[in-house]
């Protein structure tokens, strides 16, 4: 079977694809079929934090697939019981977890929440923000190249400019359910929230009887340098969404929340495969993992270090390098496409953010070397 060509035949047409066919992955490396080896600065889209292929990740799965795999929530179980205890740990106040399989079904659930437990319909969201594209989380995603397609979408959105608190402060009304945000903007640019945006947005929601959720989709569990990036601001949020890397790779959502999220009910939302022991067996080695090898830790190492090396480029190509811990956007002064297509021709595996920014989501176990791989790469096709 030729496999680019059946893909080709078979696939939906929603996805740019590149001409590689990928077969295996260790830590920050890919292979494809002819053994040529790619570091991976995507991730899967900001999923391998653990790096791929983590044994402990990999037991875990092997393990609970000879025990349960499958399991609705109307029944208890080992694995979910442990993930809800670990995973409510993290966020003292937030004690309650509703578990999903993705990030879109995340802010689905986190936005019906805002809803259910005020009893208001606005949310507000900010410009440049991406929540998913299911058609709630679509609503609260700003980018009208995503939206235009499928309107009418849901009404009471609205967008305030990011990082500006006036805006903020005047757009949250007392008609207002929710108000969500990256702390991290990833897919919009990669730009990191002001400590004291969040502050703001923290006490604003608080007079008003607001519900403030935070998307920590992408930049959470350890990318930033703390295992959630809203930890950077010192706040607690009502309601927080978590998936990509939270189970190790395998797909897995999951909303956090505590006393300010009212009214659920049996019955008022669910999700067949929500808290499936297999996924909780991962969970759990993931958090672990986490927490053993001290990922948040080496994401602000290698992040200052990749930081320093990228802002070292003298490259009159780029315009700004920004980010936090291993979440880094390099803007450049045009678009990032031929780059990116350079960086894969020297076998680095990047993402865009934008047309104009370059963005780097690499597992957070990269090795030192590989990042000079990479600097060395981003050096010579800027030049
Ligand atoms: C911040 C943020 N929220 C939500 C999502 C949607 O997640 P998923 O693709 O798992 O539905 C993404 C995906 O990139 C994201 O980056």
């Amino acid at each position: 079977m030729d496999i680019i060509e059946t893909e080709n035949k078979h696939t939906s047409g929603l996805y740019t694809k590149q001409p590689i066919i990928m077969v295996r992955g260790q830590g920050a490396s890919l292979w494809d079929e002819d053994g040529v080896e790619y570091i991976d600065c995507a991730a899967g889209h900001g999923v391998a934090n653990l790096g791929h292929a983590h044994p402990k990740v990999a037991a875990a799965i092997a393990e609970q697939s000879t025990q349960l795999v499958t399991l609705f929530e109307t029944f208890y179980n080992d694995k979910r019981a442990a993930l809800m205890d670990k995973i409510t740990s993290l966020v003292p106040g937030l004690e309650r977890v509703f578990f999903c399989n993705s990030g879109t079904e995340a802010v689905e659930a986190a936005l019906k929440f805002a809803r259910l437990s005020t009893g208001r319909k606005n949310v507000i969201a900010a410009m440049r923000g991406f929540h998913g594209r299911t058609m709630g989380a679509l609503s609260a995603t700003f980018n009208k190249k995503y939206k235009e397609a499928f309107e009418p979408l849901v009404p009471g959105f609205s967008h305030v400019a990011y990082n500006n608190i006036e805006t903020l402060d005047a757009a949250v009304t007392d008609q207002v359910a929710g108000v969500i945000l990256e702390a991290v903007q990833g897919e919009g640019g990669v730009y990191p929230a002001d400590p004291a945006y969040l502050q703001a947005a923290r006490r604003i929601c608080t007079e008003r009887g607001v519900l403030l959720i935070l998307d920590e989709i992408q930049a959470g569990l350890g990318r930033t340098g703390r295992l959630f990036a809203f930890q950077h601001s010192g706040i607690t949020p009502d309601i927080v969404c978590v998936a990509k890397s939270l189970a190790g790779g395998l797909p897995m959502g999951a909303v956090l929340f505590g006393e300010s999220v009212k009214n659920l009910a049996p019955g008022l939302h669910g999700s067949t495969f929500g808290g499936n022991p297999l996924a909780c067996a991962a969970a759990l080695a993931a958090l672990t993992v986490i927490e053993d090898e001290d990922l948040p830790g080496q994401a602000v190492a290698k992040g200052a270090y990749l930081m320093e090396e990228l802002r070292s480029i003298d490259s009159p190509l780029i315009r700004e390098v920004r980010g936090l811990g291993l979440m880094i956007g390099i803007e450049l002064k045009q678009k990032v496409a031929p780059y990116l297509q350079a960086l894969q021709d020297r076998h680095i595996i990047a993402l865009n953010a934008g047309l104009t920014t370059i963005r780097l989501l690499p597992p957070l176990v990269i090795t030192h070397e590989q990042i000079d791989r990479v600097v060395a790469a981003l050096n010579e096709v800027l030049h």
